[in-house]
């Protein structure tokens, strides 16, 4: 995988560049649906290439692993092989939905035990498994193992976790460096940045993560409670050392004025269930604000969905969605999630095309109120 910086803001830390992989080039700034079980939840993969103009998804490990397991991604060539997406997907390591997703959990130096979610069967992640694990995935960007401490977490158990974490990290690189890639393409990994919201752990982490030279760099551990001016902060303290001429990846995050703030800060990938998880809630993003598609306000309102959207904002009346969601057809959140995805894959497209115009600063004051309003 390479890098290639085409532009860089003068009045900010925005970044205009491409990503090549073995399949494909992403133009970045970039968002990443969130496809967690090898599925971009009620979006068919025609839709996210031809509508929502996706360049690259998401997997997750732990997901993966549970169900189809192993056997079949093996058996299959790796996700790839499995569900015809034939552009780049990255997979999360699988700690964060550990955390998140399973009750029963033991963490350890060696790794995390857990119970699945499906069945309650006992399983344990080490470093060593994860990586093995995505390598038989097979996506083009791996993400290291990482604990992602609960927000808010005092200052001791921030920093022995930090420890920990680049412990695993290490660990990580060890067997990535030892093992191949099973499918015939390259594949990349991605450590993580943790260190909650204290600057100085946070700036030890970075240059930490710095020096293993990796092809690029993510940031964890935020939106996880703490104020967004304080995520702000976070994030500019950790790319003021995360190298240029890298990637960078915001994991997790979030409404689209977090990720112009964070495209404005200087990092280049977004993944989030925002999007598919509002909209299957009938909450649609717009450039003019939100809408609750199930307020009454919209009932005969047969205006598009979106002038400025995809094919499907064009001929699909507010109307029509609102009696969509009163009347709980599927259709309701299949058109609410491809509205919503092409809507970020929009908001990056247009970040960027305005960063190689040199007026990103300008522009994004002139969009950001409105972006936050309930219309
Ligand atoms: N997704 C959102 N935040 C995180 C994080 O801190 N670590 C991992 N692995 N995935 C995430």
């Amino acid at each position: 995988m390479t890098f290639e910086l085409q532009h860089t803001d003068d009045a900010s830390d925005a970044r205009a560049g491409v990503i090549t992989t073995d399949h494909g080039q992403i133009l970045t700034p970039i968002f990443m649906p969130v496809g967690t079980e090898g599925a971009v939840k009620a979006v068919h993969f025609d839709e996210l290439r031809e509508e929502i103009k996706a360049q690259i998804i998401l997997g997750n490990t732990y997901h993966l692993y549970l169900r189809p397991g192993l056997d079949v991604l093996r058996a299959a060539g790796g996700l790839h092989g499995f569900n015809g997406w034939e552009r780049p997907i990255l997979t999360d390591s699988g700690g964060f939905q550990v955390f998140s997703l399973t009750g029963i959990r033991k963490l350890s130096e060696e790794g995390c035990e857990f119970r699945s979610h499906i069945d309650g069967s006992k399983h344990f992640f080490t470093p060593e498994n994860v990586m093995d694990t995505e390598r038989i995935i097979g996506a083009d960007i791996m993400m290291a193992l990482d604990e992602c401490p609960p927000g808010l977490s005092d200052y001791t158990y921030a920093k022995n976790s930090l420890a920990m974490t680049q412990r695993w990290l290490d660990r990580c690189i060890k067997r990535f460096d030892a093992t191949e890639p099973l499918y015939g393409y390259r594949q990349s990994l991605f450590p993580i940045v943790q260190g909650c919201t204290y600057k100085d752990l946070r700036v030890e982490a970075a240059k930490f993560v710095a020096d293993k030279g990796a092809d690029g760099n993510a940031i964890g551990g935020l939106a996880v409670g703490e104020p967004t001016e304080v995520m702000y902060e976070m994030i500019e303290v950790v790319n003021a050392i995360l190298p240029k001429d890298k990637p960078r990846y915001l994991m997790g995050v979030g409404t689209p004025q977090n990720i112009l703030e964070a495209i404005e800060r200087g990092v280049d990938m977004f993944d989030c269930v925002m999007p598919t998880r509002n909209g299957r809630n009938a909450m649609l993003f717009t450039y003019e604000g939100t809408m609750n598609m199930r307020n009454k306000k919209w009932e005969t309102d047969f205006s598009p969905l979106d002038e400025g959207g995809c094919h499907i904002d064009r001929v699909t009346t507010k109307a029509y969605l609102h009696h969509l969601f009163k009347a709980k057809e599927l259709l309701a959140m299949q058109i609410a999630s491809i509205h919503n995805l092409a809507f970020y894959l929009r908001l990056v497209t247009d970040a960027r095309q305005h960063i190689i115009a040199g007026d990103f600063t300008k522009w994004k004051a002139s969009v950001i109120d409105q972006l936050g309003r309930r219309r």
